[in-house]
């Protein structure tokens, strides 16, 4: 038996692969191992969004090969750096393997291979993978909430983003066999499912909407919490608004990425609506569900962004009142639109400083958000024990808010009832009711 360490960087989608990977693996003969020592193979699943995320990656491998003074190990890349850099990173003998997202059903082959000493690389992709046999081992310790991929790539071609590059065309799961997975992680004791796509508005497979795929996988049980991730705001659609609000256990939460408030930013982003289109699907989510928790993603910097452009930024950021955000500095990424269409022209230290601007906003927003919810009462999930302390427990509301109270008689995976006391921006402080 091989024992395979694995190391997962980026988004939800790489946590959901490197759970595909385990159970590709552990159908050959390798089994999982947590402590990077006793590892026979050592992978790292990993992440091309930005630079820092690559430069990372980069020095870590420098710390796999120490291993190697010690026994011989296989040092693998897998995921969007290994589809975007490809035999690059075979260029100095560090790396054994190379394998691109979807190559993974042949990892058991590349490896044998690798490990008679020919370094392999496979980084062909598919337009028909979507892994919809394979049931993943799942990776996180909690057992309470599990990731579903319901479709991969991308056909958006947002100029900034090096994600269709890495991940290919957009393709669906069938539908059939998400709902299966979704029966198994409830049948298996987790209550909460996040399904996963990088649109997944445009989900489609056999006329199945996105709509009705949540439909079908909120009617596994009452008891099921549903996520998704990410929704575009061109593409969100009343429909999915309706069908969120039809049912309970789908979570007041959208995470909807507006990355810019400028309509000229927008444009040259090639993301297809307006400041204004965001705005009235803001308003329209806040109709249908006025306690729906609105997340977003910007990114500050972009090529030829003024002090105006950032400042309808901002301005859209106070008027939309977001209650969570992931905020960025522009990272050119080689190959993509933008890359050579225009000149990476902000410079870092405005970048930079525009970026804390927005994130000081955002804090205070958090805040707010938190300050609104004191005195109220949600439904939580239970995660697991707080990190402050064994006789309080943590989980999350469907809004997607971390609470902590004192508990010990609940377990991961019950629901409980709790009153907001107080909050920080990151937390709100509760009590058990009833
Ligand atoms: N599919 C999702 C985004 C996936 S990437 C969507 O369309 O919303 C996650 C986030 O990374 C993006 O929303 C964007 O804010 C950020 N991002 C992507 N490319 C970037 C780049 N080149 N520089 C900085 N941030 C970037
Ligand atoms: Fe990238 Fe745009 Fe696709 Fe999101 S929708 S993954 S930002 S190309
Ligand atoms: Fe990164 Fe690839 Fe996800 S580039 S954000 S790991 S799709």
């Amino acid at each position: 038996m091989k024992k395979v360490y694995i190391e997962t960087y980026g988004c939800q989608m790489n946590v959901a692969d490197t759970e595909v990977v385990f159970s590709i693996l552990g159908a050959h003969g390798y089994v999982r191992t947590e402590s990077i020592d006793e590892a026979d193979v050592i992978m790292a699943n990993t992440c091309s969004i930005r630079d820092n995320a690559e430069q990372r990656i980069l020095g870590r491998i420098g710390q796999f090969v120490l291993q190697r003074k010690s026994r011989p190990v296989i040092i693998g890349i897998l995921g969007c750096m290994a589809e975007r850099m490809k035999e690059q990173l075979l260029s100095d003998g560090r790396v054994d393997l190379v394998a691109g997202p979807d190559a993974y059903r042949r990892l058991p082959q590349l490896l044998e291979a690798a490990s008679e000493g020919h370094p392999q690389i496979d980084v062909i992709l598919s337009r028909e993978e979507t892994y919809a046999d394979i049931n993943p081992v799942r990776i996180d310790k909690g057992g309470v909430s599990a990731f579903i991929s319901i479709m991969r790539g991308c056909n958006n071609v947002c100029s900034y983003c090096v994600v269709p590059y890495t991940r290919g065309v957009e393709r669906s799961r069938d539908a059939r066999t998400i709902v299966r997975e979704a029966c198994d992680c409830f049948e298996r004791g987790y209550r909460e499912v996040t399904l996963l796509g990088q649109n997944v508005d445009s989900y489609n497979f056999e006329g199945v909407s996105f709509a009705k795929l949540l439909e079908m996988v909120a009617g596994v049980s009452p008891q099921l919490r549903v996520r998704f991730s990410t929704s575009n705001p061109q593409d969100i659609s009343d429909e999915v608004l309706e069908t969120m609000a039809a049912h309970p256990n789908i979570c007041r939460h959208i995470h909807l990425p507006v990355q810019s408030g400028s309509d000229r930013i927008l444009e040259k982003m090639r993301r297809r609506y307006s400041a204004a289109w965001y705005l009235e699907r803001v308003a329209k989510i806040r109709e249908l569900m006025p306690d729906c928790a609105i997340t977003t993603d910007v990114i500050a910097g972009f090529c030829s962004e003024t002090e105006e452009d950032h400042q309808l930024t901002l301005d859209l950021f106070e008027k939309v009142g977001f209650d969570a955000a992931f905020m960025f500095a522009y990272s050119e990424r080689p190959g993509t639109l933008a890359a050579r269409k225009y000149p990476d022209d902000v410079p870092q230290d405005v970048k930079v400083r525009r970026l804390n601007e927005i994130i000081a906003l955002q804090n205070r927003l958090s805040l707010e958000s938190n300050r609104r919810d004191v005195g109220k009462e949600f439904e939580v999930l239970v995660e697991g024990p707080s990190k402050r302390s064994a006789d309080e427990l943590c989980g999350r509301t469907g809004s997607n808010k971390m609470c902590v109270w004192a508990d010990t008689a609940h377990k991961p995976g019950d629901y409980v009832r709790v009153r907001v006391l107080d909050c920080t921006q990151a937390t709100l402080l509760c009590e058990l009711v009833g």
